[in-house]
């Protein structure tokens, strides 16, 4: 049966004091939103519909980026129980599994969401809740269950008695599973009398045991999996949960780490074996390593395409690919667009934007290489700069195969430098060189001899 996920995300989230909405604060490289959307696509969700609200406008523009997710405006925040309500409204679901997911709930496994959404339909239970015990259970919804072992109810933590906050150590995580008709059918039923005045869906067990429908627990044996975020604190501790739980997975498939608490990678990016992590290492989006690389320390790549046996030292990429027996830095910058063919090297201080540099091409020291195509067997001397900015226009640099350009040089392009040409050093180059030719563009130089003493001698004696 497909299954449909609606994940609660309109809230305000008051307890993170931000002007953000709480589910678009990052956890790792993405906002908590895109966490769970990941959990419900992952775990096969035929139709993901989000519930928006508090800074909908800001939510709806980064889930512009997930095409098979859907929002759902709740222009009033009245409560979970009213958020679903407005979703199945919307959307008309009146069936099959629906998964119903809070937004801040980031690590929350896609096989738990399958599992779940399996529990429930015709035959099976009406409706499923995932619980945990936590060391803290302070603010959690809390499970009161029936003698036959189903849930009787879920007791909000601001309703409970002293004896219930103490006693009832089962906790609601925000995930539920309910057979779509029976939901779709009684979710009306919920009221807001209690100390929040608010429509609460963990009402809706309660509802449905009334009508002879039972709620059945799924306990998440590692709490941790289960915890939410409403404050900070809880954002950064549950960081720290996420990162350990991808390094050790990485550390597992063969990939070493110095500093585990120090190196920072996204749920979706791939590591080879051997490859080895220095400290102050992120990795970020849809990148992937190959093997037998050596990382950092102090590097970041985001959506970064990084082939075998590449050293990567303070180096900073976004959007490039880097071929393998490459090596950057210290402090190398390769932005939008760049292409590091095979054994090539860029060095310290060294900026690389929307530019191919060629097989065992050097650019070494202190340069900008923008707009340009360079061949094989390239040399470029320290403080050379392609001029690819006209003020208007963006202009291309083509450099062919075996050139050597002499430091501080200034290739304002467009210009073209063809094959095995020399480039002398401090030269401008403006017009196109012939492969083969030398450019050089250089004033008369002037030896004067003992002009330097002479000189000291007239100013002491006032002498202009
Ligand atoms: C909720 C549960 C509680 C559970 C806990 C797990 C209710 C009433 N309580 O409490 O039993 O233990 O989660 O973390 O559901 N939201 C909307 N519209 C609204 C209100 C909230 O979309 O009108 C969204 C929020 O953006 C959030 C989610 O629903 O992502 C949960 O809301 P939150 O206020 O965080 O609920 P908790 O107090 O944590
Ligand atoms: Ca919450």
């Amino acid at each position: 049966m497909p299954m449909t996920a609606i994940i609660l995300a309109a809230g305000e989230g008051t307890r993170m004091k931000s002007r953000h909405p709480k589910v678009m604060h990052k956890l790792l490289d993405r906002p908590l939103v895109s966490w769970v959307t990941r959990a419900a696509r992952e775990a096969g969700a035929e139709r993901i519909i989000v519930v928006v609200g508090h800074g909908a406008d800001e939510v709806r523009a980064h889930l512009a980026n997930e095409n098979d997710v859907e929002c759902v405006e709740q222009t009033e925040r009245l409560g979970t129980g009213h958020a679903t309500r407005v979703a199945l409204e919307a959307t008309g679901v009146c069936s099959g599994p629906v998964v119903i997911l809070n937004g801040d709930l980031p690590l929350v496994s896609p096989e738990t969401v399958r599992a779940f959404a399996e529990s429930v339909g015709t035959g099976k239970h009406a409706a499923a809740i995932l619980t945990m015990t936590p060391p803290d259970p302070f603010g959690y919804g809390r499970v009161e269950l029936a003698a036959d072992g189903t849930v009787a109810r879920i007791v909000e933590q601001r309703d409970c008695t002293a004896e219930q906050s103490a006693g009832l150590l089962e906790c609601n995580a925000g995930c539920y599973a309910f057979d779509g008709a029976l939901l779709a059918s009684h979710i009306a039923e919920i009221g807001n009398d209690n100390a929040q005045h608010e429509y609460y869906l963990p009402d809706m067990v309660e509802i449905l045991r009334g009508h002879g429908h039972a709620t059945t627990i799924v306990h998440c044996d590692d709490y941790r999996e289960a915890l939410g975020v409403n404050s900070r604190v809880q954002l950064a501790e549950l960081s720290a949960l996420a990162r350990d739980a991808i390094n050790t997975r990485l550390m597992e498939q063969g990939v070493t780490m110095l500093d585990p608490a120090t190196t920072w990678i996204g749920p979706d990016v791939t590591v080879g074996r051997d490859t080895v992590l220095l400290p102050m290492t992120m990795l970020w989006g849809a990148t992937t390593v190959g093997e037998e690389c050596v990382l950092g320390p102090n590097t970041r790549l985001t959506n970064c395409t990084v082939a075998d046996n590449v050293s990567l030292e303070e180096t900073v990429g976004v959007d490039v690919t880097i071929e393998k027996d490459v090596t950057c830095g210290p402090r190398a910058y390769l932005r939008g667009g760049a292409h590091v063919l095979e054994g090539a090297h860029v060095g310290t201080h060294v900026e690389i934007k929307n530019s191919t540099i060629g097989r065992g091409s050097k650019v070494p020291h202190l340069s900008y290489i923008g707009d340009c195509t360079m061949g094989a067997g390239v040399n470029i001397g320290g403080g050379s700069i392609t001029c690819n900015y006209d003020g208007v226009h963006k202009n291309r640099t083509t450099i062919g195969d075996n050139v050597f350009v002499g430091s501080d040089t200034m290739m304002v392009a467009p210009v073209t430098i063809g094959d095995g040409a020399l480039v002398g050093a401090s030269s401008c180059v403006v017009k196109d060189v012939p492969a083969d030719a030398l450019y050089l563009e250089r004033a008369d130089q002037r030896i004067v001899e003992g002009y330097a003493s002479r000189r000291l001698e007239r100013l002491k004696k006032g002498d202009a």
